[in-house]
């Protein structure tokens, strides 16, 4: 029978051993899970953990200030690397190629941390089993390197615990209740490791993550208002990095078309897209082509997983 309590005991365990009488840091990405692997790693070991946000530049509208409130009580340092993040991903197209260099900066920007803080002898991360499986963690194939996985350079300098990778994400929601997380994060909207730049369909740059943020917060904005923030499992919007001819005024506008994504699921694995009310689209789509500079479309994404995954790339 499985119980939250007995996950919590054995996680907490399992850091306990793995830290002994050491220090570790904890990598918060702004995601359920990264925060209740940092739950319990608090609850493991206490003021003997740092934890670290790395602002890649690549975040939610709002995201760095969320965590800072939720992790107010423990040593939180927030680390800006937008500059080497996006540096890094300067012309690059190819889905995996950008995964992996994230899952480098993230490492790079750790050691950096790690000289500032002092010694820390393991890092915990959030990673849970769908992002084990769907790197082929286990003999199946690559579908995507999850930043978390896949991305990890060969001379990472640091012990690696995973206390959350054999639970899906309802689980792990059931361990972020039992250990008294707040509820708007233990229920706040699964979000890719590689934040933001999997969502811009091309090349990465400072620009595209403004325009892709501003219709991001504007899609879970009406998704909250209508009260389907819980019932759907994600809902955000994707940036192609193509143009469109459009017309406002009596203007002619050439800008980009922003994708629409809302999916319902039980753990990430296979996905149904949501049958939005058209009123609701219709809001979102007029609320982004209005309000937000450089953006003259918006579509919307009715295809399920399989054969199409939740995110783009
Ligand atoms: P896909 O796109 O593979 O996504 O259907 C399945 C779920 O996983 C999330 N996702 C990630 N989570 N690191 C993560 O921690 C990653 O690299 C990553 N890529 C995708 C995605 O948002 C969805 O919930």
């Amino acid at each position: 029978d499985w119980k939250p309590d007995n996950v919590i005991a054995s996680a907490v365990e399992e850091i306990r051993q793995a830290v002994g009488d050491g220090r570790a840091l904890i990598a918060l990405s702004g995601g359920v899970d990264s925060a209740v692997a940092g739950a319990l790693a608090k609850e493991a070991i206490g003021s003997r953990l740092t934890a670290v946000l790395i602002d890649h530049g690549l975040l939610r509208a709002g995201e760095v200030e969320e965590v800072q409130a939720a992790f107010r009580d423990i040593d939180l340092q927030v680390v800006d690397a937008k500059a080497e993040f996006f540096s890094a991903l300067g012309g690059v197209t190819d889905p995996e190629q950008k995964r992996k260099i994230i899952g480098r900066e993230f490492i790079r920007a750790f050691e950096r941390v790690q000289s500032l803080v002092g010694t820390r002898e393991v890092l915990i991360q959030g990673t849970v089993y769908p992002d084990v499986i769907e790197s082929g963690g286990r003999g199946a194939h690559t579908i995507k390197s999850h930043h978390n996985v896949g991305g990890l350079p060969e001379d990472i300098a640091f012990r690696v615990v995973e206390p959350l990778r054999w639970l899906f994400k309802d689980e792990v929601r059931r361990v972020g209740e039992a250990l008294g997380l707040p509820e708007a994060l233990v229920w706040r909207q699964p979000f890719p490791g590689p934040g933001l730049a999997v969502r811009i369909v091309g090349t990465v740059d400072e620009e595209k993550v403004g325009v892709l943020r501003q219709a991001d917060a504007i899609v879970r904005e009406e998704i909250y208002r209508a009260g389907l923030d819980r019932a759907i499992w994600q809902a955000f919007a994707v940036l192609l990095d193509i143009r469109s001819v459009g017309v406002m005024g009596d203007a002619r506008t050439y800008g980009y078309p922003i994708v629409i994504r809302a999916v319902e699921s039980l753990d990430g694995m296979t996905a149904d897209w949501v049958r939005l009310d058209h009123n609701l689209l219709d809001r979102m789509a007029s609320r982004i082509v209005g309000e937000v500079a450089g953006v003259n479309r918006v579509v919307y994404d009715i295809t399920s997983k399989p054969p199409g995954t939740i995110e783009w790339e």
